[in-house]
């Protein structure tokens, strides 16, 4: 008998995100390297997916079956997983119970095999489960849902509830995808499509250079921006590439910097600009320190896609739920307003800066700018009206869940001509 099965591992990624507070991503590279688990990396990572989603109201279930809560995380994690497995993907009882006592054995928990047992005969009989509380109903931590509820009273349930989906699969193609895979054309946005999950490298319009994958509410920012030939136009924070290059394909006559801080990033510019044939100035270095950088010509567009609490793309990445925290924000605003600064110092007069973020939290977005604008009377809004996105006190959001897409907030500044 191997000594593991994709279900223990997937319980040992899943423990570590939750209780340790890990980046799932570089989880799935630690543990998924190359050439292991080749069959089952799919079947792991769905595991993965589903039970760090689900966590809170999984746990929920379980609880009102047990006495009390194991003080063993692994475990806690076995009876989440098990019915992450019942609830989401429709695996028998029985299959869910042996199997996480299975798995109980591989992770060397056979003290826990008889707790599981029990435990989950009771859970899988439960027909419709109340969640205890709100954490639980919505699987999101307490301050999350508070936080949500100032800042959207009317939607707050509907950015929840879009959070735990698995996201579709959203493409920025040249031309209509097969009709074989393609699932939905986006109302509004030319050239956004939803096509069946898959992998996109073996697509051939992919390989020739004629699609990429982005988020409709991602394709938004390079639309607003509206290149025009000649422009000089800097993206301030542009790793991994997406707006970059979708700049380029809205307009290849124009001079664009990309701009990113770390090196290892800058590199998946490079790789997006020569898979679309496409040509930018990478430039790796920190926006903010422009002695080091600007070489004194001022740019006619800025599109500062900024570093951000992400919580827009939690359905892509739920291990965020987790990692960030309350007291994280303080940073996460100082950072954006220092960059919102900086850019607007190197923005000609008359330019536009454009404000963009993947979050939904308005702390990050509108109050931002309440803040930047309070600073610097040389910039006014110019207001935006897209009927997929919902009017800020400053900028538009697009609510998670809206027309399939991620949240995501943008804000369009301009810089008066003195
Ligand atoms: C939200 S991501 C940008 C996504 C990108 N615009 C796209 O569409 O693919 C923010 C990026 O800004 C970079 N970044 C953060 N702080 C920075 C700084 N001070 N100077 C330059 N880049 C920075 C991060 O490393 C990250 O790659």
């Amino acid at each position: 008998m191997s000594k593991y099965s994709h279900r223990s591992i997937a319980v040992q990624i899943s423990q570590e995100v939750i209780f340790k507070k890990h980046n799932l991503t570089e989880v799935f590279v630690k543990r998924l390297s190359a050439g292991s688990f080749d069959d089952s990396r799919s079947a792991i990572k769905s595991l993965c997916f589903i039970t760090i989603r689900h966590y809170l109201y999984l746990e929920d279930i379980w609880l009102s079956c047990i006495s009390k809560r194991p003080k063993d995380k692994m475990v806690r994690v076995i009876l989440s997983q098990a019915l992450a497995e019942f609830v989401h993907q429709n695996k028998p009882k029985h299959v869910v119970v042996n199997e996480a006592i299975n798995t109980a054995k591989k992770l060397k928990k056979n003290w826990a095999t008889g707790l599981i047992n029990s435990c989950l005969r009771k859970a899988v009989e439960i027909e419709s489960h109340s969640p205890s509380n709100l954490p639980a109903q919505y699987a999101h931590p307490e301050w999350w849902i508070n936080q949500l509820k100032l800042d959207w009273p009317d939607f707050w349930q509907q950015i929840l509830l879009a959070n735990n989906q698995k996201p579709p699969l959203w493409i920025r193609s040249k031309s209509s995808p097969n009709p074989e895979i393609l699932l939905k054309k986006h109302t509004d946005i030319d050239n956004a499509y939803i096509i069946q999950a898959q992998d996109v490298t073996t697509i051939d319009a992919f390989k020739k250079g004629t699609m990429s994958v982005q988020d409709a509410s991602a394709q938004l920012a390079s639309i607003i921006m509206n290149p025009k030939t000649g422009e000089k136009i800097l993206d301030a924070c542009a790793a991994p590439g997406g707006k970059t290059c979708h700049l380029l394909e809205l307009n290849s006559d124009i001079q664009l910097d990309a701009l990113e801080l770390y090196p290892n990033r800058a590199k998946k510019i490079a790789e997006n600009l020569k898979r679309l044939n496409l040509r930018a100035n990478i430039i790796v270095a920190d926006t903010n320190n422009t002695k080091d950088w600007f070489k004194g010509e001022k740019y006619q567009k800025i599109l500062l896609d900024a570093p951000c609490s992400a919580s827009g793309i939690l359905r892509r990445h739920p291990d965020i739920k987790y990692i960030r925290q309350p007291q994280d924000f303080e940073k996460i605003c100082q950072d954006q307003q220092k960059l919102l600064n900086s850019t607007a110092e190197i923005l000609a007069p008359g330019g536009i800066l454009l404000y963009a973020t993947c979050s939904v939290f308005k702390q990050e977005n509108s109050d931002q700018i309440k803040v930047f604008l309070k600073s610097h009377p040389n910039f006014s809004e110019i207001k935006l009206n897209y009927g997929l996105a919902t009017n800020c006190e400053f900028g538009i959001q697009v609510i998670t869940g809206t027309q399939d897409m991620d949240g995501f907030y943008y804000c369009y500044l301009q810089k008066s001509l003195e």
